[in-house]
């Protein structure tokens, strides 16, 4: 496959979706664009999270898409296609990875992968999504803060030329949005159950500091994880709201 996107390397920066959104605050980006750093200073993960990453040992990008084909009410169908991108790209190399709502890539109880969508809104569709992926690539020792973290290398017994990754990773990616361009939510949903962790599966939650079990049921196109808890109700969950125990 042709070379999606444009890339840009970088050496150092403070966090690549920060230096995307700097890029497009001033206009300079005039085509969807790969940004991407050998080093962050300041990775951003999820919820005020740090995203640590070893210099020059695993992949730390931005891809920046421009998305007013996506509606701001659905926005997070661009992060089902990302995770299952991501998904596929890692099973392509024999690992059998799992997407955990909202969309932390595992492979078995270790995390290998991380995903920071930031989008900007215009009247009622996107204007410009920011997809920031952290993928652990030839990374072998993580730090006491990242207990669960695995790579690639870790799992594989071998390294992995970046760039190379990074270019089977996006044409992943853009097969997937391809995907979404072409094809309704529910086509797009079943292919995120299907390899969703614990869908269909009892698992235990805490929510507001109560602690319960239920069964993934769903996730609706807004993004909310709905359950069905062992007291037999339907409950959903925005994200930050629950938490897998
Ligand atoms: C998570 O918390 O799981 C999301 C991690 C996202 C990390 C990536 S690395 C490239 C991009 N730049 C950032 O600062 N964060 C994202």
């Amino acid at each position: 496959m042709e070379q999606p996107w444009p890339i840009i390397n970088l050496n150092s920066v403070s966090s690549t979706n920060n230096y995307a959104s700097q890029l497009l605050s001033e206009n300079k980006i005039v085509e969807e664009t790969v940004i991407m750093a050998y080093k962050q200073e300041h990775g951003r993960g999820q919820q005020d999270n740090i995203w640590e990453s070893e210099p020059g040992k695993n992949l730390t990008f931005s891809l920046v898409l421009f998305t007013n084909f996506i509606n701001a009410r659905k926005q997070f169908t661009l992060s089902h296609c990302v995770s299952l991108a991501i998904v596929d790209y890692l099973r392509i190399n024999d690992l059998k990875a799992k997407i955990k709502w909202p969309n932390d890539i595992f492979v078995d109880d270790n995390k290998i992968a991380g995903i920071l969508i930031e989008n900007s809104i215009l009247d009622k569709t996107l204007q410009h999504s920011i997809v920031g992926i952290g993928l652990n690539v030839n990374q072998e020792k993580f730090s006491d803060r990242a207990t669960n973290a695995v790579s690639m290398k870790k799992l594989l017994s071998k390294d992995f030329v970046l760039q190379e990754v990074l270019k089977s990773l996006l044409d992943c990616i853009k097969n997937w949005i391809d995907f979404l361009k072409t094809n309704n939510y529910q086509d797009l949903k079943k292919e995120y159950l299907d390899n969703l962790y614990g869908f269909g599966e009892m698992k235990k939650f805490i929510s507001k500091k109560v602690e319960f079990q239920g069964t993934i049921i769903e996730v609706e196109e807004t993004g909310e994880l709905v359950i069905l808890a062992d007291n037999g109700r339907i409950q959903k969950f925005m994200f930050k709201e629950i938490q897998f125990l």
